[in-house]
């Protein structure tokens, strides 16, 4: 349509979206379908935080507020950092968006000029890519595939960069691999971007407190204090507390950024839920207790759906230190044909025809930049992750 603009001309509708919505047609056509592909907890926002939201809705809470968050959640987010990261920050340093995805695109739109490169490794959250285009910049995306656990090295890092790099896309532990850097090999990274000033660092910590068997969570300006200056450190209440409708996601770093950041959203969206952020000072400064045993809840989902994913034939997958993920590889079913007559040319047929087949919902690799693979969330029951994996390998074991 001549109406549109030429850069939403180089977007991509959201390969998730479709998938969910052929899931949903099928549920409502009656079909038994386990869907694996939602992106959140499936656990309540816990009580003390409903409650601090329910508060600030009857004391009034209710009215505008600063742009880029209340001065109480900027410094219980500073408080966050400070515990959590061994980061030292200043409220003016801190902002506030309606959710982990504002704050993403705030940062680009606020400093990227058509030209400007943005090294995304690969596989990558949907949205990075996208994003980029919008605020007119160029997206290089760097294969970290399976033979690195889905980690991207310090060479190819070195071998994406160019003088118009303008930001690193990093997220640890990663939509949709669960991959997680240790504070070493992120210092191999670090280390290759200490060598060019050029390039900024925007860390997408969102799944920092879902992390197994004793795995140590480390950020950029935590491993590489030199780095301090040109980092924004992302994150958000949307997937460690479930919060994903509460829409409150932060970050922080520079206060010349910050404050360009604010600029962009005093003229679209002004400030995010007032309530939400009366609600997110309660999850950050209360208590963190559900965090442990949602960790040991999830470790144990993994663990299942790990080793009924690596008895399908044809199918391998690693196990990941975090996040819901997994990012199984189905190089070995490539070319077979499905006991319904499909031929399995890429990950969008065989996800494709799992679902038709079997009912199983899942995101298949190439939307996320990677193939051959598909993408399992596992934030849902054990009994549904046991039937799904009971399907999948039914299904692998029909492929000839
Ligand atoms: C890696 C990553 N970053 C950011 C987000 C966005 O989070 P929010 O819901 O707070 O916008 C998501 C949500 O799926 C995610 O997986």
């Amino acid at each position: 349509m001549a109406f549109l603009s030429d850069t939403l001309a180089r977007v991509k509708p959201s390969p998730t979206i479709a998938v969910t919505n052929k899931a949903r047609e099928l549920k409502a056509a009656g079909r038994d379908v386990i869907g694996l592909g939602a992106g959140e907890p499936d656990f309540d926002t816990p009580q003390n935080i409903k409650d601090a939201g329910a508060r600030a809705i009857v004391e009034g809470k209710t009215k505008y507020t600063a742009v880029d968050g209340i001065p109480e959640l900027k410094e219980a987010i500073c408080r966050k950092f400070k515990r959590d990261n061994g980061l030292d920050y200043r409220p003016a340093q801190v902002t506030v968006s309606g959710g982990g995805k504002q704050v993403l695109y705030n940062a680009l739109v606020a400093t990227l000029n058509p030209g400007d490169e943005v090294i995304i490794p690969a596989p990558y959250w949907v949205s990075y890519p996208d994003m980029v285009l919008l605020a007119g910049g160029e997206p290089v995306t760097v294969a970290a595939g399976i033979e690195t656990n889905f980690k991207i090295t310090a060479e190819a890092l070195e071998a994406a960069i160019t003088p118009k790099t303008k930001w690193l896309i990093f997220n640890s532990p990663s939509n949709p691999t669960g991959a997680a850097y240790s504070a070493d090999e992120l210092k191999a990274l670090t280390d290759v971007l200490l060598r060019h000033p050029q390039v900024w660092i925007l860390t997408d910590d969102m799944y920092e407190h879902l992390v197994f068997d004793n795995f140590v969570f480390a950020t950029p300006a935590q491993v590489e204090p030199a780095l301090y200056g040109r980092t924004l450190t992302m994150n958000g209440v949307s997937k460690a507390y479930s919060m994903t409708g509460w829409r409150i996601g932060y970050a922080a770093g520079p206060e010349e950024l910050i404050a360009a950041m604010r600029k962009v959203q005093s003229q679209s969206t002004s400030n995010p839920c007032s309530i939400s952020q009366y609600a997110a000072v309660e999850a950050l400064d209360g208590t963190q207790e559900f965090i442990r045993p949602n960790q040991a809840l999830f470790k144990g989902r993994r663990d299942l759906v790990v080793g009924g994913l690596n008895a399908c034939p044809g199918i391998t997958c690693p196990k990941p230190e975090g996040a819901f993920y997994v990012y199984p590889s189905i190089a070995g079913c490539i070319g077979k044909t499905s006991s319904g007559g499909v031929e399995i040319t890429d990950d969008e047929t065989f996800a494709t025809a799992l679902l038709e087949e079997e009912g199983v919902a899942v995101v298949f690799g190439a939307a996320f930049g990677l193939s051959p693979h598909f993408r399992v969330s596992y934030a849902t029951s054990e009994e549904a992750l046991t039937e799904a994996c009971t399907r999948i390998k039914r299904f692998c074991e029909g492929l000839v």
